[in-house]
């Protein structure tokens, strides 16, 4: 055959150039961020805790979400009890966001990883950001 080689060595030489990119990332892949959780309502906080526990929000918040809806809409119960017995109004917008009141870093940052975004906000009102007391967490540059 005429120059296979050639081919072969040219093939690799551009299999090599065209997935650069991918390897010199393999190593750094984008990290999961961590979500914020520095707001003022949360720094208040003396056992910071939320309301179920974290490993359990972080799976499941979305399906809590849901069954919050369903109490408040259909049963006209906005009372909510969690595992251990303690109670919280049921409010995406007075109790999530009153911690959570960093939307953008937070529930954002996290879908956005994840290339979701919840409809939710199409009704729902986002409050307000509380202005930051203080500007001395470490660097803002860190995330994305
Ligand atoms: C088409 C508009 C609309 C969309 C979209 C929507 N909601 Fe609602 N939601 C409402 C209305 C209206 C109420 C009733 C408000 C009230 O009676 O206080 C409500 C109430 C709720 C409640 C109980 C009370 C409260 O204020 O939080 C929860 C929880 C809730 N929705 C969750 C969700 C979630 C989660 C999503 C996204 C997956 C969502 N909703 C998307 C309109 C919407
Ligand atoms: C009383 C304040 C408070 C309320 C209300 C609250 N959270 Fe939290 N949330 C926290 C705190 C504090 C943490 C961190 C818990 C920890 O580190 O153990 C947290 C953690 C989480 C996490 C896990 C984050 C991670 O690091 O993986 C999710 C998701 C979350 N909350 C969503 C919600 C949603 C959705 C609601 C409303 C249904 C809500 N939170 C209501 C304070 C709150
Ligand atoms: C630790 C990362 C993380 C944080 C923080 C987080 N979410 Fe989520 N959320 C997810 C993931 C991942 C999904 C998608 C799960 C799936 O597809 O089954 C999701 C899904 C949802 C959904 C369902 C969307 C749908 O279309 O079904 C709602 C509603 C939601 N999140 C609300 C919130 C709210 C409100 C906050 C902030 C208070 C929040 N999430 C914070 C990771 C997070």
């Amino acid at each position: 055959m005429y120059d296979a080689w050639k081919i072969l060595v040219g093939l690799a030489i551009f299999l090599g150039l065209f997935t650069f990119a991918f390897w010199m990332n393999a190593g750094k892949a984008a990290p999961v961020p961590e979500p914020k959780i520095d707001t003022p309502e949360i720094k208040k906080m003396a056992v910071k805790q939320c309301v179920e526990d974290k490993e359990y929000m972080r799976t499941t918040h979305m399906q809590l979400v849901n069954v919050w809806r369903d109490q408040a809409l259909r049963d006209g119960n906005r009372e909510f009890i969690n595992q251990k017995g303690e109670k919280y109004v049921i409010s995406l917008q007075n109790t999530c966001l009153k911690c959570h009141s960093n939307k953008k870093e937070f529930c954002d940052a996290c879908h956005n990883y994840t290339a979701i975004a919840p409809y939710c906000w199409d009704c729902h009102i986002v409050p307000p950001e509380e202005p930051k007391e203080e500007p001395r967490e470490e660097s803002k540059g860190n995330e994305s």
